[in-house]
């Protein structure tokens, strides 16, 4: 089985990088060997490795940035994909993609299911709705995973923040009106690897099976503030911590560029049920992720 994998070096495609080696004869790469911006490149990429599967962990992240690049961030999030897809279709390969919890307002009160109308509310989220929307259009053997709050050790994320903050301030200040799922990347990682692994005699005709939209995140949920002080909690080198107090805050007290959804939880029953996967619990991962780093 050949696997093409996209963004190798992000935070979800370091994980992928290690887990899908355990299938078969992986191609991993990442900008600039792939530019997700340029059609020409997704195309002549797929038309030369001509992979059984390909899945796609490149994306326009920084949703702040996002707002002052629309134009970037929509041909990586937004056309990329559409174009991945159609290249995916034409060799009869697979396309495994992920997006976000973003492209829901964050008003709905309730775990959002793969039921409810997204309505994004920053550039980052419209553009990931529009890759999404893409893909499926292209209709072919896809799946979508939208996840949350992803992290990893390796690269600046909120976990590597708060440790830093922790390091040179005395008080930290949370927002505690954003809540969601924190998602380890290796999480992430390992469900993809085992949905294609589930497939293994025949790996396309099962994800064609199964293709559609899934939610997928850490199991459980927390706001911000919860989630800092846990990270705070696992440190392992928490001796040098400075940090003395850790005081709530609301977004509002932080006028950004984005607006952010303030309650994004994915309800993950659909992808649990389908591949009889369970989601680890977000702060069992975090310990996990945190131990030794
Ligand atoms: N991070 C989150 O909190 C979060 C939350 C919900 C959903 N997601 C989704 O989860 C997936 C994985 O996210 P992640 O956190 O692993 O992202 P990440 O760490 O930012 O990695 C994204 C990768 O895409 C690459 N990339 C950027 N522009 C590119 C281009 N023009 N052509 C090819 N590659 C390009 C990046 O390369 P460089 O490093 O060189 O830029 C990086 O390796 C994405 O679909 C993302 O939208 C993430």
């Amino acid at each position: 089985m050949k696997i093409l994998l996209l963004g190798n070096t992000g935070q979800v495609g370091w994980e992928l990088n290690r887990t899908l080696l355990t299938l078969g004869n992986l191609t991993a790469l990442d900008y600039p060997q792939i530019d997700m911006a340029d059609p020409d490149s997704i195309r002549s990429l797929v038309q030369e490795v001509k992979p059984h599967i390909i899945v796609n962990a490149t994306a326009y992240t920084n949703v702040e940035k996002a707002e002052s690049e629309p134009e970037l961030a929509m041909a990586i999030n937004g056309i990329g994909p559409g174009i991945l897809a159609q290249e995916a279709k034409k060799i009869g390969a697979a396309l495994i993609h992920y997006s976000t919890d973003y492209v829901f307002d964050g008003t709905k009160g309730l775990p959002y299911t793969e039921e409810d109308q997204p309505n994004p509310i920053n550039v980052y989220g419209e553009t990931k709705l529009v890759g999404e929307k893409a893909v499926q259009e292209v209709g072919g053997t896809t799946l979508i995973f939208r996840t949350s709050w992803v992290y990893s050790l390796r690269r600046p994320c909120f976990v590597t923040k708060v440790l830093k903050w922790a390091k040179t301030k005395k008080v930290l200040r949370i927002v505690d009106d954003q809540i969601s799922s924190p998602t380890w990347a290796r999480t992430l990682a390992e469900a993809t690897t085992q949905v294609i692994a589930q497939g293994r005699n025949d790996p396309i005709d099962y994800l064609a099976e199964k293709s559609g939209l899934y939610h997928l995140a850490g199991g459980g949920y927390c706001s911000r503030l919860d989630w800092a002080k846990e990270i705070l909690a696992f440190d392992p080198r928490a001796s040098e911590q400075k940090v003395r107090e850790v005081q709530s805050a609301k977004t509002i007290d932080f006028p950004t560029n984005a607006e952010r959804p303030l309650f994004s939880v994915l309800d993950c029953g659909k992808f649990t049920e389908c591949f009889d996967l369970p989601l680890p619990d977000w702060g069992e991962s975090l310990s996990l992720a945190m131990d030794g780093f």
